[in-house]
């Protein structure tokens, strides 16, 4: 993990307060029983999550340099570890909904009692040891927005299976139909990829390092729910030309036949989403389809899908990769759900770059030539994980802002669907070889 930014201990305190009362903010519409059911293995409870990202601090920070640390709870440090090997064992993730205790409240008590051991070791700490640890509290900070997300995807999935349709916030759009799917080309060449100073990254957005593409356009707004509606007319989850093989064998081991929240009711198809259940939108972009799913619908459509490279290097051409550019459809708006691209005003710009939903791209999340994890537990972040997904690009509508920049990848196995997920098609570039 990466940062330029120098903090001082007023400023690294004013933020870890922000990002920890937003934590709390998110599941504040919660009841302590929402918050402890796990819907799937996928999915986390709501009170795991937010003892988790305190559970990261009181590790990765408090136990290593607060004098005198003693743990919270002397079995916290396993129940609530995710995947660090390096720490120990830990509790096994499909049965974190059998957790009943501790519940809701008492993790409120453990994240105060992390809070206030945290703002009194940011501001007692001297300048060279703050200096030092900063850069992992930043993490901590980074790591905690990430699981905000993840909280609202994960209850979204929660609510989902409960028949009364509990509501958590959001707004619904009015019906809209798309308007037509315009193209940004693109010259390609030797270009630059990964993070390059400014700011934080992760690791696994770096080295920064050099990659040909060949000429290539972008669609400039995702795939909608109707032009979906019209893959789906025309057979789309029948037809096993459309799919690789894996994607086929997935489609009918899980009898896929529409996007993860799509039910069918009387010839009409409707969706869940945070703020209820309505009828499929048609001028929404699609959301929470597979990689498998996105890949088959560019076959469909005579396109595919944009490398990473490709994506990241689009969107800085279009002007968009810079900190005050990172602006979309994302969790501070409150929507909590894709909206419609934006008009183009005749102007050939990608719309929806960042927010609405995370775009599958064509590339497998493997390592930057030259990538090198940190040392110790924390090297386990990413570096892991490269091996069985694939990349998303962009940020999605429960992505909070300030947490979306053009070189951040995320990843997620080819058939989930969980995540708030959608398609951007590329064009041209490299030839599809079918032989
Ligand atoms: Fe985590």
């Amino acid at each position: 993990m990466t940062t330029t930014t120098t903090w001082d201990p007023t400023t690294l305190t004013s933020r870890y307060d922000a990002v920890r009362s937003h934590t709390e903010r998110l599941a504040s519409p919660l009841s302590p029983e929402d918050q402890t059911v796990q819907s799937m293995p996928d999915v986390s409870p709501t009170k795991w999550h937010r003892a988790h990202v305190t559970w990261f601090f009181e590790t990765f920070v408090l136990s290593e340099h607060e004098p005198g640390f003693a743990p919270f709870q002397d079995q916290y440090w396993f129940l609530f570890n995710s995947y660090y090997e390096g720490i120990g064992p830990r509790y096994a993730r499909p049965d974190r909904g059998l957790v009943t205790r501790p519940g809701a409240h008492e993790v409120g008590d453990y994240r105060g009692n992390v809070d206030e051991r945290m703002r009194d070791l940011m501001t007692t700490l001297d300048e060279g040891t703050l200096d030092k640890l900063a850069a992992t509290i930043e993490l901590g900070f980074h790591h905690e927005q990430q699981h905000q997300e993840l909280l609202l995807m994960d209850i979204k999935h929660v609510l989902s299976r409960n028949p009364l349709q509990p509501v958590y916030a959001g707004r619904p759009r009015a019906s809209c139909e798309p308007d037509a799917m315009g193209w940004v080309d693109v010259e390609g060449g030797l270009v630059e990829v990964g993070h390059e100073g400014g700011g934080f990254s992760f690791d696994n957005e770096l080295p920064r390092h050099r990659q040909w593409l060949e000429p290539y356009r972008l669609a400039d707004r995702l795939v909608t729910n109707g032009e979906w509606l019209e893959f789906m007319r025309d057979g789309g989850y029948a037809r096993p030309d459309l799919w690789l093989s894996d994607g086929w064998a997935t489609v009918r081991a899980e009898d896929w036949d529409a996007p993860f929240y799509w039910t069918e009711h009387d010839g009409v198809w409707l969706e869940h989403t945070l703020h209820g259940t309505f009828p499929v939108n048609p001028g929404l972009p699609v959301s929470h389809v597979s990689f498998y799913e996105a890949e088959a619908y560019a076959t469909w459509a005579g396109k595919r899908l944009p490398s990473e490279a490709e994506w990241e290097h689009a969107v800085v051409q279009d002007g968009q990769a810079g900190a005050e550019a990172t602006a979309g459809n994302l969790a501070d708006d409150e929507s909590y759900h894709p909206s419609p691209a934006p008009d183009h005003d005749g102007k050939h710009r990608l719309r929806q770059v960042y927010g609405d939903c995370w775009e599958w791209t064509s590339s497998a999340y493997h390592p930057y030539p030259g990538f090198h994890p940190p040392e110790g537990a924390i090297g386990e972040y990413n570096g892991k994980f490269m091996s069985n997904q694939m990349v998303l690009r962009g940020g999605c509508a429960l992505t909070p802002a300030g947490h979306a920049r053009a070189t951040y990848r995320n990843f997620f196995p080819h058939r989930s669907r969980w995540a708030l997920s959608g398609v951007r098609l590329a064009d041209g570039g490299v030839a599809r070889d079918l032989t």
